[in-house]
């Protein structure tokens, strides 16, 4: 071990590791590491090589780690200036100058501090160890005197896989480091699960315990998470069978350096970085080749924990790559030096006490406005209907209100602290922070900031507005009933035509929408003559677009609505617009609209083969055939795909709230189409768990839906269910048939059959489908999990895509009624 002399490199400072020395002499190759070899942490610099020279073993000096302790063993890229940590043995305890890593006479390897206490060492290392040695894959081995590998770091990864390394399903995780200078455990960790799942997750921090999960790679069975020759980190199951790929690299591992770790922001990154300085194209410095997730700051929305950044800090991504914690005006961070501590009040409090029968400090507080900012999930009260005066008014007559937030009518008043703070387009809306006038004066003179504009109202109007508040909120309760028994999303109310309508119609031009005069609409219907359906809300017409070469087209007419306000319009025009944003081969797609007076019509592209209820309860007479064993498969599948769009891939996730077979179109070719969003309760960020009027149809219902608890997607994946079960049985879910009343639910007589393996009862008049009774055994399984009481239970729909197309084994369901007695 050559000795080397520390020189300073003073400019690369924070971003670097602080490896704060660099080798004079070049230290020889180590080949194999003796029996009684060690190593001292200090000024020495010593180290151990891999043969390449590539990597190398040792101590690291790092800043922090309080009284002196600044030493981290660990391995590192040697070759290049950015010394990059890949392993680290004592990342949560750092240790002191003279500490000493030994390969003891009996095989050991510690990690001592200078009084000798060991701080690390690898368990589970038998006897038996005749030699370590350092890989040129990064790898430190401990290996007998047959080159049998006892122990090797790759089996304790710290954040980082690299090339040739792979990971088995037994657990293993990756944690981040907390900050870019600091090693130790940080908030977020990459979990390769047992059933074979990789997850990126936030964590309970500063417990490891996983919290909500950000990233899934969905596969099962898996038993592999491995980093290969040409640098593709896939995951596989042990037959070799690649079931899900995660990064897929280009660059030749022969010309550069790579490399997978999880940040301490909680992105999972694959850096590149050239091995020679003769590619003119890349600089001299890692490169990110691909990352995941592609926006943490939106895909973090946990009931507890504080998300992508700190509490009441908001999360924004800065060039598409690098997610920035920020605060709020009026905020500041906790540690200055911590962009992940969370933020807190610059001011003071609104004072909830009443003095001398004055109780307004409400008047000393004013606005600040943050557009397309949320923190999703975490409301104390919600105000319906309300326009943004009276949120805001709202929020300054509360005391305890610190936040809200106000989008399309609706009004929030957000817990403190807040969490999962993010800005997006497709959040809309705003948040408004309750800030002291006195501080934003102060800002105002500094003219750093401007706040939404002073409100000029005097007393007595506030105190009005505030009265209507309440007012309103009651009322709101009382809305809400209304739906349970109406279930019409767009509500009559004073007639008022103002120029809202014109900003929705704005609106919904930008989605790509046709607009149509109801003239149009009438002339293309032949005046409403065919009627193909109607359903709650609406009634819906054939027609033909003469200026569109004779398109045929499904006229939806919204009934029930002879009047309407400027909110119900701009909510008509809000669901149009991401009615009309959405685009998936399984979804009935949105033409146009109409939106006149009191006319209100959505232009749907026509579907020839009408709908699944039509072709599967037809009984043959209608002018539907029944579909086979295989198109019924199809439809299924279809279904499911269209589903995981409406619920994972749109930018607001769409909760459809009325899957049933009237719902689904098939057409020309009998590809199932979800259609009728119509009462679709459209999920924004911060709602994708909500208590919500009853929407949706008897039959389909989930149970939650009758308890006063959260409506998530997973009502969809219910309904989902109930319909799969018809798909396979060729009936509806209910028939009044007391000949054979153990036939009467679908549900119960399906799992029944299931339960006491008489599945082809099912099928029994299905010749296609009796030949094929493991794919329908599968089927209602997958029912049966989709339809469990306990809607945790159910799986995503993602999940039940993977496991109707076989790509999953799905396991046993239990008795979807078993918690039946407990409601
Ligand atoms: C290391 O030791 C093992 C076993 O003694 C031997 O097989 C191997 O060739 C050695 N490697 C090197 C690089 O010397
Ligand atoms: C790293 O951060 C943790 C958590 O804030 C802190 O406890 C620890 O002391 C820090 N370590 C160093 C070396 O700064
Ligand atoms: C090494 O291999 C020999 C012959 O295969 C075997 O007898 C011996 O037990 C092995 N030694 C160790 C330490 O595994
Ligand atoms: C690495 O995996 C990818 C697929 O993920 C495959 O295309 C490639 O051939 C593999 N390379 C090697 C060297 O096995
Ligand atoms: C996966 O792991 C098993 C052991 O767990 C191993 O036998 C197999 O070779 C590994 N497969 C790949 C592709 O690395
Ligand atoms: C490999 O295993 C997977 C599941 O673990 C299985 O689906 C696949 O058929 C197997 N492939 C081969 C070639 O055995
Ligand atoms: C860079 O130099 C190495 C040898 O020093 C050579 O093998 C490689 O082909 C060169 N690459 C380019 C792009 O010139
Ligand atoms: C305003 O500017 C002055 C001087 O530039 C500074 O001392 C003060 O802290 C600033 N106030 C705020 C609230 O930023």
């Amino acid at each position: 071990m050559a000795n080397c002399q520390p020189t300073l490199c003073l400019s690369l400072s924070l971003l670097l590791l602080l490896l704060c020395s660099k080798p004079v002499n070049s230290q020889q190759p180590q080949a194999n590491i003796s029996l009684g070899s060690s190593l001292a942490a200090g000024a020495s610099q010593d180290y151990w090589l891999s043969p390449s020279g590539d990597f190398a073993f040792g101590f690291q000096q790092v800043t922090g780690g309080g009284r002196g302790n600044s030493f981290l063993l660990a391995i590192w890229f040697n070759r290049i200036p950015q010394r990059t940590v890949v392993w680290s043995a004592n990342r949560n305890e750092l240790v002191p100058d003279g500490s000493t890593i030994k390969l003891t006479e009996d095989g050991n390897l510690i990690l001592a501090d200078p009084s000798g206490r060991p701080v690390w060492n690898p368990n589970s290392v038998g006897s038996g160890v005749s030699y370590g040695a350092l890989l040129d894959t990064g790898n430190f081995v401990l290996a007998d005197r047959n080159a049998t590998v006892l122990w090797e770091s790759f089996d304790q990864p710290t954040d980082t896989i690299l090339p040739m390394q792979t990971l088995a399903n037994e657990g293993t995780e990756l944690i981040a480091k907390y900050s870019r200078t600091n090693y130790s455990n940080g908030r977020f960790k990459l979990d390769f699960q047992t059933d074979g799942n990789l997850e990126f997750e936030t964590t309970h921090y500063p417990q490891m315990r996983s919290n909500y999960p950000y990233y899934e790679s969905a596969t099962v069975t898996a038993d592999n998470l491995s980093y290969n020759q040409s640098g593709s980190l896939f995951i596989a199951s042990t037959n070799g069978t690649i079931l899900g790929n995660v990064f897929d690299n280009r660059e030749s591992r022969n010309d550069f350096y790579q490399r997978v770790t999880i940040d301490h922001d909680g992105v999972v990154r694959q850096y590149v970085h050239p091995k020679r300085n003769n590619m003119s194209r890349w600089p001299m410095e890692w490169t990110v080749s691909d990352s995941q997730p592609p926006n943490i700051c939106t895909g973090i929305k946990g009931f507890i924990g504080n998300g992508a950044c700190g509490f009441n800090s908001y999360c924004q991504m800065e060039s598409g790559m690098f997610p920035r914690c920020n605060c709020p005006q009026g905020y500041v961070f906790m540690d200055p030096t911590d962009h992940s501590s969370g933020c807190v009040r610059n001011f003071a409090p609104q004072d909830c006490v009443v003095k001398d029968g004055n109780d307004d400090d409400g008047d000393q507080f004013d606005f600040v406005e943050m557009v397309n900012t949320d923190f999703p999930n975490g409301d104390y009260q919600f105000l319906n209907s309300v326009s943004e005066d009276m949120c805001r008014e709202a929020c300054l007559s509360d005391c305890l209100c610190d936040a809200v937030l106000f989008r399309d009518g609706q009004c929030y008043k957000k817990r403190m602290p807040m969490s999962n703070g993010n800005v997006d387009p497709a959040n809309g809306g705003k948040t408004l922070f309750k800030v002291r006038k006195t501080l934003l004066k102060i800002r105002r003179q500094n003219s750093t900031y401007s706040t939404a504009g002073e409100r000029k109202k005097n007393d007595q109007s506030r105190k009005l507005m505030a009265t209507a508040g309440w007012v309103l909120l009651g009322s709101s309760v009382f809305v809400n009933l209304m739906f349970i028994v109406g279930s019409c999303p767009w509500r009559k109310k004073n007639r008022r035509m103002n120029r809202v309508g014109d900003e929705s119609d704005e609106a919904m031009e930008s989605a790509n929408l046709q607009r149509f005069t109801y003239r149009e609409m009438e002339s293309a219907t032949g005046g409403f003559k065919q009627v193909l359906g109607s359903g709650a809300s609406g009634t819906v017409y054939k027609g033909v677009l003469g200026e569109r070469a004779g398109e045929l087209v499904a006229v939806k007419v919204l009934d029930n609505m002879p009047e309407r306000d400027g909110h119900d319009v701009r909510e008509f025009a809000t669901e149009v617009k991401i009615i009309g944003g959405t685009n998936h081969k399984n979804l009935v797609k949105l033409v146009g609209y109409c939106n006149e007076g009191q006319h209100l019509l959505l232009v749907y592209e026509f579907m020839s083969n009408g709908s699944l209820a039509d072709s599967l309860f037809g009984g043959g007479e209608g002018t539907f055939p029944r579909p086979n064993w295989y198109t019924r498969t199809q439809i299924a599948y279809s279904v499911a795909r269209g589903l995981v769009y409406l619920h994972d891939e749109c930018s607001t996730q769409i909760i459809h709230c009325d899957i049933k077979p009237q719902n689904i179109l098939l057409d020309q070719g009998m590809t199932a189409r979800i259609s009728d969003f119509g009462i679709s309760k459209l999920m924004k960020t911060d709602q994708t768990r909500t208590t919500t009027a009853i929407r949706g149809t008897k039959g389909y219902l989930a149970p939650e839906w009758f308890r006063n608890v959260p409506v998530t997607a997973k009502v969809d994946v219910h309904s989902f269910g109930i319909v799969l079960l018809e798909l396979v049985c060729c009936r509806k879910s209910f028939l009044l048939d007391f000949e054979k009343e153990e036939e009467m639910v679908l549900v119960d007589w399906a799992y029944d059959c299931y339960s006491r393996g008489k599945l082809y009862k099912l099928v029994e008049k299905d010749e296609d489908a009796m030949e094929d009774l493991k794919k329908v055994e599968r089927f209602v399984k997958v029912a049966l999990w989709c339809i469990q009481e306990d809607p945790s239970l159910r799986p995503g729909m993602k999940k039940v895509v993977h496991m109707l197309e076989g790509a999953v084994l799905v396991s046993e369901p239990p008795d979807p009624s078993s918690f039946m007695s407990a409601i």
